[in-house]
Formats: C-alpha cells, structure tokens, sequence
C-alpha cells in the first residue's frame, strides 16, 4: 500500500512541485500518472522513494512511515521498489550481465543465484540474448528494457516507471506496456507516468492526473483525458 496524506514539497514561494497531495493505491492495483510537463510526476516518485523528504504531510509504504525512516534505514525501503528512471543509467564499462550483477553484489547475493535472477530477468523482458552487449551497443528501447529487467531482477512488490515509452514508437511502446501488465498479474503494484494519450486511453486503467502539483482528477478507468483523441489507435 502507498498511502499520502496532505503531502507538500516545498522548495520556495514559487517552487512547491507537490502541493497538499492525498491518496491511497492498494497492493496490486495498475496506476497511471499523467500530466503536463512539470507537473510533479517525477517529484511524486523521489518522494515515495524517500529520495526527497516531504516538508509537511505523511507517505506510508508498505510498513514504513517515511517521516519516520532513518537515512540507515532506507535500503530496507529501496528493496520493496524497483524504479526506472526517466533516463537509465549503467556502467558503461561493463556488460548488461555485469550490470545486472552489480546491484545483486550490493545484496550480497550468491554468484549462483545471481546467474538463475539476471537469465530469469532478462527472459521475462525478451533481452536474454544481450548479457554479452556493452550499454552503449543496445538501442534506446532495449536499454529501458535492460532498465525494466534490473528493476524487476530482485521481485519487488512495487514497481515504479518515469516515462518508460518516451522516446519509443507505437509499436515498441505497446510491446512496453504489456510488459507491465504481465508484472501487474503477479500482483506487483505498477505506477507509470507519461505524457502519450493514446496509450493511456488504449490500455484503460486507474488514472491519477496531477497539474501544478495537485490532483486533478482520479478515475478508476479513466483514459488520458474526460474526451478521446480522435486520434487515438485501439491496438489492445
Ligand atoms: N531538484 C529540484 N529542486 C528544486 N525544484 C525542483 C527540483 N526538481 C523539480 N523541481 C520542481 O518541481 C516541479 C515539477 O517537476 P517534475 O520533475 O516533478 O515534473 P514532471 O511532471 O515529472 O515533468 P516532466 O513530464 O517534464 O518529466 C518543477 O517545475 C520544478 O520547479
Ligand atoms: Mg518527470
């Protein structure tokens, strides 16, 4: 469960990204983020990950009560979200393998046990084949699908995504998002955030639209917007 009650991010006057914001998404539901550019998406993702901490208001995931976590603390609330950010960073030195294989390092998991969760990742985003490829020889769409993988790889029960589909085209996106509702049916509660309408009223699903850091709207099937885009392509 993500629960906010009267969350605010204040920086200054002017810049207060996330503004008296309340909400609750229940373990396993499928929720999108949507709204225009600055409208406090990624704000909203730094602070259910404790990267920021709220000025005022109280974030519950899981069992932990944000406000309350300290900084030596916040590895055990790491470990229950796996986020993709809106751009992926690796080691460009090493290969996917080696990557994926970092962050197990970091739990301290066996060398035998990382090899069974780096194929098992890769398999379940179509990138087993890559493990040998270096970061900078994979395109745009299989690196957030190396990201998605790295993510996935130590089966968290949240999954958060900034804007996986920018920059892929329709049919790629589709590929994407079907990708995350596979992970939604193994009862992984799934957030992502975009801008691209079409695919928010193509996959309908609970919407959450922020501006200027307020919810705007919260619908439970919802579609990008109260009216489709004539434009809109039914692939699903
Ligand atoms: N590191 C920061 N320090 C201070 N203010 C910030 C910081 N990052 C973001 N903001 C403020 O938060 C506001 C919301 O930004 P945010 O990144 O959450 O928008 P967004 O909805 O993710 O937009 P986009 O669709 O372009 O990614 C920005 O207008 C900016 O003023
Ligand atoms: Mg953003």
């Amino acid at each position: 469960m993500i629960e906010f009650h009267r969350v605010t991010k204040y920086f200054t006057q002017v810049n207060t990204p996330i503004k008296d914001l309340s909400f609750s998404i229940k373990q396993g539901e499928f929720v999108y983020l949507v709204g225009p550019s600055g409208a406090g998406k990624t704000s909203l993702f730094k602070l259910i990950t404790r990267e920021w901490t709220a000025t005022s208001g109280t974030i519950r995931v899981g069992n932990y009560r944000l406000e309350r976590m300290r900084t030596d603390q916040l590895y055990l609330l790491r470990r229950k979200i796996g986020m993709i950010n809106q751009s992926d960073l690796f080691l460009p030195n090493r290969t996917i393998y080696e990557n994926l294989a970092y962050c197990l390092d970091v739990l301290e998991i066996s060398r035998n046990e990382q090899e069974y969760l780096i194929t098992e990742a890769l398999e379940d985003v179509g990138m087993e084949n890559y493990q040998k490829y270096y970061p900078h020889e994979i395109s745009v769409g299989q690196s957030k699908k190396i990201a998605i993988a790295r993510a996935l790889i130590t089966k968290p029960p949240i999954i958060i995504a900034d804007e996986p589909t920018a920059n892929l085209d329709t049919k790629s996106a589709v590929e994407m998002m079907r990708l995350f509702f596979r992970i939604n049916q193994r009862k992984t509660t799934v957030i992502v955030s975009m801008h691209d309408s079409t695919m928010v009223n193509t996959l309908r699903n609970r919407v959450i639209e922020l501006k200027n850091g307020q919810i705007v709207r919260d619908a439970k099937e919802g579609g990008y917007s109260e009216f489709d885009d004539p434009k809109d392509v039914y692939v699903w």
